[in-house]
């Protein structure tokens, strides 16, 4: 009924067109989870600005017949070295938000990780896509109601469990905090504030009522919808409040390891959210086969290093002990030429966060596929003028064709967007 921007989608270069993009179809209001960061947006920032702030040396007169972008990772061949990273609440985005990006993954041979925080069920997430799937664990409401997600996980045909361990509390949120979302939906005929809320939903008019197409979509796809892939002991699913209190409450520490691993089985089980290589070590001493070096998107600390200086710093380390661990990464992440600066520190592959939330919201199925176009086109573009054929020829040639830039400052840098 309300016409997708086509035309802008299919004319946009960057995935900050997308962005952009998406910035129009989604209010303030909800876009505000998917933009904002922690604290002062310091990590966030830094994120991005680790792979601008990155030089590469081309060797010249090089020209390859192929080139081969497969992987294998987490015990999958992708046809693309970058995968959907988690990401929670994405149907606020756009209707079934979750299974169109499964979908969109299959179509470009690649792997959808789904948030527990999520609002589609798995087992529809599955079957929109043959290729891998694989599922994020909190352990919201507690061992039991884990177990359980991890077992429907495996019925439903996930292959590698991603545990988050950076969410030991929720990070400070301060703009989305300030927008007060969750006074825009609570009931005004419970609870304190009742005027005050009122009022505010009031004033949220302005920025809602233009984005009709929102609008309606979020209100056919059944608006605010609860978390259906965490089931409590009576069959319930976890409702949209309380997020921050269920995560400090089930926090993820190393004795958990054991207990989900013997629930998991045999399948990959991979630690997200590590930030120093002697994590990782750790990691792999109680049985996992893989890590995502990831502070959460800039999510949870605020000051945390950029995801890429803790790849930078903790590959010599692992490689140096030996290490098994196949490892990705996420954060950051923006075009074809990052994901190439990515897996040039030895990485497999690289997870796209909010490159993912963009496309959703930008519309839907064709926005992520222009999306995943824009960085697969770029990827290919960069390897050809980096003179690589191959995903193992960036990792052994990353420390050649990397170089510390002489310029001072940032000014050559675009300003941050996303
Ligand atoms: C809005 C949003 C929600 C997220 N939700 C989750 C989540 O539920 N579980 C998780 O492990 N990581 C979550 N993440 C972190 C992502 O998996 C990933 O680490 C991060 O987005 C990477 O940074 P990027 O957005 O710059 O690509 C979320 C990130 C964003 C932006």
């Amino acid at each position: 009924m309300f016409r997708i921007r086509e035309n802008e989608i299919a004319d946009a270069l960057t995935t900050a067109d997308i962005w952009r993009i998406m910035l129009r179809e989604i209010p303030p209001i909800a876009a505000e989870y998917f933009v904002g960061g922690a604290d002062e947006l310091t990590t966030l920032k830094a994120n991005v600005l680790a792979f601008q702030q990155t030089m590469l040396a081309p060797p010249g007169a090089i020209k390859h017949k192929e080139l081969d972008t497969t992987t294998n990772v987490f015990g999958q061949d992708l046809s693309l070295p970058f995968f959907v990273a988690p990401v929670g609440s994405l149907r606020t985005l756009w209707p079934k938000a979750d299974a169109v990006a499964s979908q969109v993954a299959g179509e470009f041979g690649t792997a959808m990780a789904l948030s527990t925080l999520s609002q589609t069920p798995m087992e529809s997430v599955a079957e929109a896509s043959n290729g891998p799937k694989w599922f994020q664990l909190y352990l919201c409401g507690g061992v039991e109601t884990a177990k359980r997600g991890i077992k429907r996980a495996r019925d439903a045909g996930f292959s590698a469990l991603l545990l988050t361990i950076d969410t030991a509390v929720s990070g400070n949120r301060i703009v989305h905090e300030r927008m007060k979302p969750m006074d825009a939906v609570s009931s005004l005929f419970s609870g304190p504030r009742k005027l005050k809320r009122a009022l505010h939903r009031v004033k949220l008019g302005p920025q809602v009522l233009p984005r009709t197409g929102w609008l309606w979509r979020h209100w056919r796809d059944g608006g605010l919808l609860p978390f259906c892939n965490i089931i409590n002991e009576h069959g319930e699913p976890m409702p949209y409040a309380g997020i921050g209190q269920q995560l400090a409450a089930s926090a993820v520490t190393w004795s958990d390891l054991p207990w989900i691993k013997e629930a998991w089985g045999d399948q990959p089980l991979i630690v997200k959210g590590v930030h120093c290589a002697e994590d990782a070590l750790r990691a792999e001493e109680l049985g996992a086969t893989g890590v995502i070096f990831s502070n959460h998107g800039g999510r949870q600390l605020g000051r945390a290093i950029p995801s890429l200086q803790i790849v930078a710093e903790a590959m010599p380390k692992l490689r140096a002990a030996n290490s098994k661990l196949d490892c990705a990464m996420d954060g950051g992440i923006r075009s074809g030429l990052d994901v190439l600066i990515g897996l040039s520190y030895g990485l497999k592959a690289v997870g796209l966060g909010r490159v993912t939330a963009g496309g959703l919201g930008a519309g839907g199925h064709l926005g992520l596929r222009r999306a995943f176009e824009l960085i697969k086109e770029d990827l290919l573009r960069s390897m050809e003028l980096l003179g690589v054929q191959n995903i193992s020829e960036i990792q052994e040639q990353g420390e050649k064709l990397r170089r510390q830039s002489m310029v001072l400052g940032t000014e050559h840098i675009p300003p941050f967007s996303f």
